[in-house]
């Protein structure tokens, strides 16, 4: 299916790797340009260099290492000058552990990781989409927004503070005026930060790490867990022109874990 978004302009950020990285191949496979951003430049120049092969003839890719969650990582962003078409948000998750011992400090950057730094990419480029009459913003948000994960307090919490803004956002003008905004919600993917979770989560059992691994598959309908590939091709539809009925919304890719109806 041509996605009809070859020309567009995309930003896509903790990109280097990942859920990012996955999104990133997605909308340059359908001739979107796309500027990626993560913090260790190593890693990014080389995911762009890459991505740089699969692109459709005539997309470019360009790469800023920066983080995305300070106001200086973004205005390197916006320095490149570019009128963003869409914008795929992501960064880091919060760290697990207990809620007795999160302090403020903890709060505070989940909070502006997974909650503000959206928050500023929306309002940095929402206007101007809407000028344009196209655009298309896909958060990256968790499962964990739908189905808590007990030692994912501060995911869970800084997750739903986005939630509830775009819920709103979404339903504002922007949406006579071509702009959708959608939550994407992973359930397990095979990522670094999944293997990084399960490790941890390996040595709190004293259980070795395949065993853990291969225990939290057998958990999930479908056995597996999910690709980036998997990923970034729902992110691109969403991103795509037939999707611009769609906003608002909060889309699960969790291989059937989330036991709810609806
Ligand atoms: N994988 C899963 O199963 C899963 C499930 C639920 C939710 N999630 C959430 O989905 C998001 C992506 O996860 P992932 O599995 O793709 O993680 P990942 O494999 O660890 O990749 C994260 C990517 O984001 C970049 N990044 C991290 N912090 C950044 C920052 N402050 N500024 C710019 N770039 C940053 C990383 O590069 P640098 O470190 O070099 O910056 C890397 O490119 C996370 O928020 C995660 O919590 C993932």
């Amino acid at each position: 299916m041509d996605l009809g978004i070859a020309g567009k302009t995309a930003l896509v950020c903790g990109a280097s790797k990942g859920l990012g990285y996955g999104c990133a191949e997605a909308l340059v496979r359908e001739g979107v340009n796309v500027v990626i951003v993560a913090r260790g430049a190593e890693a990014l120049e080389a995911a762009a260099k890459t991505l740089a092969q699969s692109a459709a003839s005539g997309a470019f890719v360009k790469h800023v290492a920066a983080d995305i969650t300070t106001e200086a990582g973004r205005a390197a962003v916006f320095a490149l000058g570019h009128d963003f078409d869409i914008v795929v948000t992501n960064a880091g998750g919060p760290p697990p552990g207990d809620f007795r011992n999160w302090d403020r400090e903890a709060w505070i950057k989940a909070v502006d990781a997974n909650m503000l730094t959206p928050i500023e990419l929306i309002k940095a480029t929402v206007d101007g989409m809407a000028r344009r009459g196209f655009g298309r913003i896909v958060n990256i948000t968790s499962s964990s927004v739908k189905s808590p994960i007990d030692i994912l307090g501060l995911s869970n919490g800084a997750r739903s503070g986005l939630t509830g803004f775009v819920a709103g956002v979404a339903r504002t003008p922007i949406a006579a005026q071509g702009v959708t905004i959608n939550n994407l919600l992973p359930g397990s993917f095979d990522t670094d930060r999944l293997k990084g979770t399960m490790a941890g989560a390996a040595q709190k059992s004293g259980q070795d790490f395949d065993t853990v691994w291969e225990a939290r598959k057998k958990n999930i309908p479908a056995k597996r867990f999910g690709t980036p590939a998997e990923f970034g091709a729902i992110c691109a539809f969403l991103c795509s022109m037939q999707a611009g009925y769609m906003t608002g919304q909060n889309v699960l890719a969790d291989g059937g874990a989330y036991p709810g109806t609806y």
